[in-house]
């Protein structure tokens, strides 16, 4: 793989697995943030799931107590964390994985353009917007793609790899090469909103809460109906308030003003309303159910 330094911006939910993966992989990462307090919990995120990681590999016998410790140490060794754009500067790819604005972002990478080398990648783990947006920001939109990584970037397999009609082919086959060496399995699609998974996940999710705003059925009955007649771990209605009402509501607005002739992008009453009274799901600790921290209560 050519790709052997890797500059991660945010070292949030997403940034911190998404520089996890990388170092695992064997790549020198720098994790860039712009407040030491989110940089340090970031790390320690990471290595507390690397202990976890090696504890499981020791239990299952596939490391020795000092195997686990020695692949932890030297993944952890491979992260360089930093407040400062210019050591993004010799990456061979900078993902970037920082709030959802798109006004954000385009800035970031108008200034990274400006920083890092001319043959450096790009890439956006952005849920929402278009990547085609932000290629032209960062003044090289031939060297730019999306890497849509999924949550817990350390478990769940899929990378999504997001093209646009300016995406160079050996940028692309680069990015696709990196998603398999960091141990995911890669789906390509192009630049349309929500790529694969989102584009279907989200508008079924917006048809179970239409249902309720109807009054068609109860939340439990059209979570029960999709775990059990679906073989779903989670009904749709449990997936909003994983997932957060407010996220959901924004990434909504989004499209439904960016594409307002696409009838699968619609805003429930209902999703407004919770939102309005502060109800965002598991995170708030109530959306349409109570949640007592990861569990319904
Ligand atoms: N949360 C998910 O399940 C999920 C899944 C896929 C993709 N995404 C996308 O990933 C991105 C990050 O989401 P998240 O959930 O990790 O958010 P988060 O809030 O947990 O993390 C964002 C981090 O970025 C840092 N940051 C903000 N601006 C910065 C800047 N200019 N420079 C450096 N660091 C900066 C913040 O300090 C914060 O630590 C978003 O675009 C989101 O849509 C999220």
């Amino acid at each position: 793989m050519g790709i052997k330094k890797v500059g991660v911006v945010g070292c949030g939910l997403m940034g911190h697995g998404i520089v996890q993966v990388a170092a695992q992989a064997g790549c020198d990462v720098i994790a860039l943030e712009s407040d030491q307090g989110f940089l340090d919990k970031g790390l320690a995120r990471i290595q507390k799931s690397l202990a976890k990681m090696g504890e499981k590999a020791v239990q299952k016998g596939k490391q020795t107590e000092e195997q686990a410790a020695a692949f932890a140490k030297d993944a952890f060794g491979r992260i360089t964390g930093s407040l400062d754009k210019n050591d993004l500067a010799d990456c061979d790819l900078v993902v970037e994985a920082i709030v959802e604005d798109l006004d954000v972002k385009k800035a970031l990478f108008a200034e990274l353009g400006k920083i890092c080398k001319a043959d450096t990648i790009f890439a956006s783990n952005t849920s929402s917007f278009p990547i085609a947006e932000m290629a032209d920001a960062s003044g090289r939109p031939a060297r730019f793609v999306g890497l849509h990584f999924f949550n817990p970037v350390q478990l769940m397999r899929l990378v999504e790899v997001v093209r646009t009609d300016k995406t160079d082919d050996d940028v692309f086959a680069a990015a696709r090469a990196f998603g398999e060496a960091v141990g995911k399995a890669p789906v390509s699609c192009k630049d349309t909103p929500g790529f694969v998974v989102n584009r279907l996940l989200v508008p079924y999710m917006v048809q179970s809460l239409l249902m309720l705003d109807r009054g068609d059925a109860s939340k439990e009955d059209i979570d029960t109906a999709m775990q059990f007649g679906c073989g779903h771990p989670m009904g749709p209605i449990t997936l909003t308030d994983y997932v957060g009402l407010d996220t959901t509501l924004s990434i909504l607005e989004g499209w439904v003003e960016r594409y307002p002739d696409e009838p699968a992008f619609e805003i429930p009453q209902v999703l407004r309303t919770k939102v309005e009274e502060g109800k965002l799901g598991r995170k708030s600790g109530e959306g349409f159910y109570t949640w007592d921290g990861d569990k319904k209560a």
